[in-house]
């Protein structure tokens, strides 16, 4: 299993102890206290949005009122029976940005209290081992770990692996308990989350709450609801381990529907490389049930923002298979989000961080600060509403063929965007025997082609040469490799912010 991510002895001991303390309580019947993933120190769903709190009754019995208080006022619930067991739950008032508040609920004598909580904005950070890679395995932890503590409103929260063939209500046992941001509370933070989390803290000068919920080397089908599965035709067969279908799902990510949140952050498609055309329909279906079912049982907003990163370089070879066709289907096939499949979507390209030398393998480059920091401007544009960021980089508008000069001008963004080129990031063009084919065919094949010209101001011209009998172009394509560029180096990048240019693959007659 190479995507397997190698955990320290050390940190298993952590999670083991934490596992034990809450499986002793959950074993003591009669306490009356909050679900496992309400805590002390962590964050609750700001306004617009209604934060839930539930909890279980323990000896309190059903039909019983349950008081809880939170910011001065009262909210009151009876105790029922639910597939959680025996709980109560409330539906708070919205409530703004701040803190921190006390908790209580009391029912029969008995009280359960949180404290040191804020209200602000939970982002759920989920995906394989890209997303695990920790801020201390990152090429300049160092002052990320130093200065984490000076920023005590973002507050972090880590699920275990967890897996089950039935949807769970709780979280069976925590990592990292909720607590203030600090040099050992990043250290085996996923670097994307904690990154993204803490500059959407600082612009938007408001509490933010990260939950990691991810797992190396598991494919999105464990990730999605059987009726998300079924909506694709996905593979239903059993397997044992994480990657059964709909068992992470169950046990990392189904628990969290009552929670309310803001968000979600996602960085999976690796171990999808080898059903990566059918990707572009799990993907998507898996975006779009998330949303409906956390709109559904808690009243997260049903368009809730969803930001990935497109998968990164993986090893020094000439492959173009696999990662590239992930890559599409990541957009679901148009090459750029949000796109009309996937609204309110944003996207980190990742092309330009290969990591040969990674020590932790160089599907795991530890270039993880440009990542985060391009789903930052996704984040505060598709998230927050601020469009005059931007977070796309030039996509191409147009192909000019000059067929004296076996040349094609690529026009990005309709000539709207300022360029700035590198020197990698391949481009090539399918030269066919006639102009009707497809690209794939009998009678077409790709060829490269290099770039003879740049406009800052307009795109660029590649030249090529096919072969006498075959002087149609029926595609053009760029980036379409494992690992197309060198490091920051890509063919074409967007002078505003340095956006690369994502991949792209097209189809139909050049003319
Ligand atoms: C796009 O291509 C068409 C047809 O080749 C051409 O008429 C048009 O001027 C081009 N537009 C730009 C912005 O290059
Ligand atoms: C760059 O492209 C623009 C728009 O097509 C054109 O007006 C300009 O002359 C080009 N610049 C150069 C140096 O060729
Ligand atoms: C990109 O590669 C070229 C050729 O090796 C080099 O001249 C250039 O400095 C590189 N640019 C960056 C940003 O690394």
């Amino acid at each position: 299993m190479i995507f397997l991510h190698s955990c320290l002895a050390v940190y298993v001991l952590v999670i083991c102890a934490k596992a034990n303390v809450l499986e002793r309580q959950a074993r003591q019947s009669g306490v009356f206290r909050f679900a496992n993933y309400y805590q002390n120190s962590m964050v609750l769903q700001r306004a617009p949005t209604q934060a839930n709190v539930w909890g279980y009754a323990g000896s309190v019995a059903v039909g019983t009122s349950v008081n809880v208080n939170v910011a001065g006022k009262d909210y009151t619930t009876t105790v029922q029976t639910s597939p959680a067991g025996n709980v109560w739950e409330v539906k708070l008032d919205a409530i703004a940005a701040g803190g921190p508040y006390t908790v209580t609920a009391t029912s029969s004598g008995q009280t359960a209290t949180l404290t040191d909580v804020l209200f602000g904005d939970i982002w759920l950070c989920s995906g394989q081992s890209n997303m695990e890679h920790p801020v201390h395995r990152m090429d300049d932890p160092d002052d990320e770990m130093n200065n984490a503590g000076s920023f005590p409103n973002v507050r972090l929260m880590n699920v275990p692996h967890l897996e089950n063939a039935q949807p769970q209500y709780d979280v069976s046992s925590i990592a990292l308990p909720w607590q203030r941001a600090s040099r050992n509370g990043v250290y085996w933070f996923s670097a994307i989350c904690w990154l993204f989390g803490k500059e959407i803290h600082r612009r938007q000068n408001i509490p933010v709450g990260l939950i990691g919920s991810n797992w190396g080397g598991t494919r999105i089908e464990a990730w999605m609801s059987p009726e998300a599965r079924g909506s694709c035709n996905a593979d239903t067969e059993s397997i044992q381990g994480p990657n059964d279908p709909s068992h992470l799902w169950n046990a990392m990510v189904h628990p969290f529907l009552p929670m309310a949140m803001t968000g979600a952050l996602w960085y999976q498609g690796e171990s999808n490389r080898n059903n990566a055309e059918q990707y572009a329909c799990l993907f998507p279906a898996m975006i779009n049930d998330w949303r409906a079912r956390f709109n559904a049982r808690g009243g997260t907003p049903g368009d809730f923002p969803f930001g990935f990163v497109q998968l990164a370089p993986w090893r020094n070879q000439l492959v173009q298979t696999g990662f590239p066709d992930v890559r599409w289907s990541q957009t679901a096939n148009i090459g750029y989000v949000p796109n009309n499949n996937m609204p309110r979507t944003f996207m980190a390209v990742a092309i330009d961080t290969p990591d040969y030398n990674s020590p932790w393998g160089s599907i795991h480059p530890r270039y993880k600060r440009p990542l985060a920091e391009r789903l930052l401007y996704g984040g505060l544009n598709v998230a927050y509403g601020d469009a005059s960021v931007r977070h796309q980089g030039p996509f191409p508008t147009n192909f000019t063929l000059d067929g004296s000069t076996s040349s094609i001008i690529i026009t990005y963004d309709n000539g709207q965007t300022q360029l700035q080129f590198g020197t990698s990031g391949p481009f090539e063009v399918c030269c066919s025997t006639s102009d009707g084919a497809t690209c794939g065919d009998a009678g077409t094949s790709w060829e490269a082609a290099i770039v003879s010209e740049e406009n800052a101001s307009s795109g660029v011209t590649i030249t090529f040469s096919c072969l006498p009998t075959m002087q149609s172009v029926v595609g053009v394509r760029y980036a379409w490799q494992e690992s197309p560029c060198e490091l920051n180096n890509c063919s074409v990048y967007s002078v505003e912010n340095n956006l690369p240019a994502p991949p792209f693959i097209h189809n139909g007659l050049i003319g």
